[in-house]
């Protein structure tokens, strides 16, 4: 979007609009299903009128629409029921049959929104907000005039549930960040707000019948988590404990928060008016530390937690009291939340202390209960029972299909590990969210790959039926807050991201470069929205490999942005020298880089090790066989180099970088060894993605390493080599829950592809 245009004389601007001649130019997020480009455009002063049918029906999305243009024009526009020329015009249509669905039409003397529900007029204000300049969120100075590009759009959802998750326990959000973010969902065209409300480390929500809940649940000294974000904060001031949310209590320094009754009614209306439901989680039984400590006799022994003992402190399923305590905790939470959906978690139960309970001994010999995953299915079922006499439907974490689950209630799919669950809960006729840690987890730490695997994401699994698959409602983006301590470190996780899921779930069409073209354009807008969102990635490797000298050239993703480097190790800040051409580099250094913004935030710092090598000379090998020598080890690693001081358990030739059937258990560790038959002299790039740990190493050079325990992530680098027979050699550990391993080159600035088979050979 142009920078607003200065008018003649004096105070007075216009801003002007995209030219709207191509459909490229319109800038949407979610783009529509169908857009039409117009020519012209509708020009909007503080006197046009928003005209709504007599009935008066769209009114609420009317005011609305007329305060977008408050802050610009210092007055909301005129809202009225009497056609006049010249207006906006929101009209019924009952032939829009989508609840979400709507049309717009711009033409140089009319705009008409239409629709038949206020959910679809609301969205398409939104499409509106969004055809306006990016100014109009924040404008900072009055304008006389703005203008809508002429356009005839049809648009309605793909899915129905696009829903954003926060983890309030673990770090507290204001109740005016909670704001904020509505306002972010509504114009991404998100209607599911889901709050996880309580934790171990944490209760955030005001319940009248139990004070202590909050009086106690909600404060907390610092723990390891925190320590983690404190030490990080050093070099980055996002992840510094807020010190809003620190206070003294009884001489000691305590962390936490919660929410009033009020302010959540109050916040319930906010997102109601945007057509967002809350969707509150109380997660139980597991996760129940800060309640157990508040009242002891929730654990089956009647004793406080300690923080880290178990994986997550259970309460007791097995007491008449707690399930009154379970009931009368949702029946506060269903008064404040009328959301047709209440989340009961269900997820990662230690039952240790169930097994030892004589209570829960009797009431499974009683119930007939087999083990204690039956038991806490009893739980969810009995709560469930509770649920559906309120007129609520429950959800749980995909977890609470094991051990039986009725066909009504909703499963929200986490479990990457655990890919049969959401198809064995869609197949069983239950209603599913998809929530996968990969890509969906939004506190997952990002790299180039995070945008575009969110966006290619595809919610609904193989092995489905055309009417199975209509159980799959939708998707969610979840921010857990362990490592994200500020506002500003959960914009930065959530944003860009959600806007990617925003245009899967809505458009649910394949066009990146036009998504990342578009989002290019939002940029503005979120800077007018102070959204302290992840800069573009600046495209670099990890590890340079050069001869003689390099250059290093960064195109900058966004103009306004300024790069700055260092070649002494110390962070790139403010005053570091600017990037603004190419830097020669004739010997091996590390150079930090990083991206600023011009408020002079900046961005993730890049370290790029160069190092000069000549290249490497092949093996002198007489015969070479095809395939790599691949020797497993069951058990579980942490890193790599715990292979070394092992004895395989078997052995076998592999033909490409792939996990061999006989390898594979749980936990497992390969290594590979040969030779890689590169065709010509130069700087090859190794691309290696692996979930857990990967190491590469070529002519015995450490090429990448991406080592340790960790999700599906791609690390690179460089090495020089001669044509012939390099030694090759990668490292890999799973350690449990599914493994990812892909290897991948490129050469001469070519794209990453695969490796050709017949260059491996041992
Ligand atoms: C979860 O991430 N434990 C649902």
């Amino acid at each position: 979007m142009r920078q607003p245009a200065r008018m003649l004389l004096g105070l007075l601007f216009v801003w002007s609009s995209v030219n709207a001649q191509q459909p490229a130019d319109y800038a949407l997020i979610p783009y529509p299903q169908q857009l039409t480009a117009g020519k012209g455009s509708f020009s909007v002063t503080a006197r046009t009128v928003v005209v709504i049918p007599v009935n008066q029906r769209f009114k609420s999305e009317a005011d609305l629409l007329s305060g977008l243009f408050k802050p610009g024009f210092g007055t909301a526009l005129n809202v009225e029921a009497k056609l006049q020329k010249r207006s906006i015009r929101l009209v019924y249509d009952a032939m829009i049959t989508a609840p979400e669905g709507y049309h717009i039409l711009i033409t140089p003397q009319q705009v008409t929104l239409s629709a038949a529900y206020p959910a679809g007029m609301f969205r398409a204000v939104q499409t509106i907000r969004q055809l306006l300049p990016a100014a109009i969120e924040n404008p900072g100075e009055r304008v006389t005039e703005v203008s809508l590009p002429a356009v005839t759009i049809r648009d309605e959802p793909a899915y129905a549930w696009r829903g954003l998750h926060l983890d309030v326990s673990r770090h507290f959000f204001s109740i005016n960040y909670l704001e904020r973010m509505i306002d972010r969902m509504a114009l991404y065209k998100f209607n599911k707000f889901h709050l996880h409300l309580t934790d171990d480390q944490g209760w955030r929500v005001e319940i009248k019948k139990y004070p202590k809940l909050t009086e106690e649940g909600a404060w907390r000294t610092f723990n390891n988590q925190d320590s983690v974000c404190m030490q990080q904060a050093k070099d980055n001031p996002d992840m510094a404990i807020d010190p809003a949310h620190i206070v003294q209590k009884n001489g000691k320094t305590m962390y936490g928060g919660f929410y009033t009754q009020e302010q959540l009614k109050k916040l319930v209306a906010y997102a109601a008016a945007r057509h967002i439901d809350i969707v509150p989680e109380v997660d139980m039984p597991g996760h129940m530390m800060a309640a157990i400590n508040a009242y002891n006799y929730l654990s089956c022994d009647g004793k406080n937690s300690v923080f880290g003992e178990l994986f997550t402190a259970p309460m007791c399923p097995c007491q008449p009291a707690v399930f009154r305590f379970a009931e009368d905790v949702f029946t506060e939470i269903m008064d404040i939340f009328p959301s047709k959906y209440i989340h009961i978690g269900g997820d990662e139960v230690d039952r240790t202390h169930w097994e030892k309970s004589d209570a829960c001994k009797q009431l499974m010999a009683k119930e007939g209960l087999k083990n204690t995953a039956e038991l806490q299915s009893y739980f969810i079922r009995e709560m469930e029972k509770f649920f559906n006499a309120k007129g609520r439907t429950l959800i749980g974490w995909d977890e609470i299909l094991e051990g039986g689950i009725s066909r009504s209630a909703v499963i929200m799919y986490w479990r990457n590990w655990v890919p049969e669950a959401a198809v064995k809960a869609a197949k069983n006729g239950n209603v599913v969210i998809m929530s996968p840690g990969e890509p969906l987890y939004f506190s997952n730490e990002q790299d180039k790959n995070s945008l575009p695997s969110v966006y290619y994401y595809n919610p609904i699994p193989k092995d489905l039926t055309l009417a199975e698959r209509k159980n799959i409602i939708g998707g969610q983006g979840n921010t857990w807050a362990e490592r994200i301590p500020t506002e500003q470190r959960a914009d930065y996780m959530i944003y860009p991201r959600m806007t990617a899921l925003a245009e899967r779930l809505w458009t649910n069409k394949d066009d990146y470069a036009s998504y990342l073209q578009r989002l290019n354009a939002h940029y503005t807008r979120l800077d007018r929205l102070k959204v302290s969102y992840r800069l573009p990635d600046l495209g670099l490797l990890e590890s340079y490999a050069f001869t003689g000298n390099t250059t290093l050239t960064i195109e900058k993703p966004i103009p306004t942005l300024t790069i700055r480097f260092t070649l002494d190790s110390t962070l790139p800040a403010a005053l570091s020298g600017e990037l603004s051409g190419p830097l020669t580099i004739s010997e091996s250094k590390l150079v930090r880089v990083a991206a600023f913004k011009p408020d002079g935030s900046r961005g993730d710092v890049y370290d790029l090790h160069y190092r000069k090598e000549e290249l490497a000379v092949p093996a002198t090998v007489a015969a070479a066989a095809n395939g790599l020598a691949c020797s497993w080890f069951r058990g579980s690693f942490t890193a790599t180099i715990a292979l070394f001081a092992k004895t395989p358990d078997g052995s076998s030739i592999a033909g490409a970088i792939t996990v061999p059937k006989e390898a594979q258990s749980p936990a497992f560790g390969l290594q590979y060894r040969g030779y890689i038959n590169v065709p010509q002299d130069g700087i090859y790039t190794f691309y290696l993605t692996c979930d857990d740990g990967g190491v590469l190493k070529i002519a015995d050079r450490l090429v990448v390493d991406n080592d340790g325990l960790h999700a599906a992530k791609e690390k690179n680098g460089q090495v020089a080599l001669q044509k012939g027979l390099q030694r090759f050699a990668l490292d890999f550990i799973e350690g449990g829950g599914g493994y990812t391993l892909k290897l991948q080159y490129s050469f001469n600035g070519s794209a990453p592809q695969d490796i050709p088979a017949g260059w491996f050979k041992h």
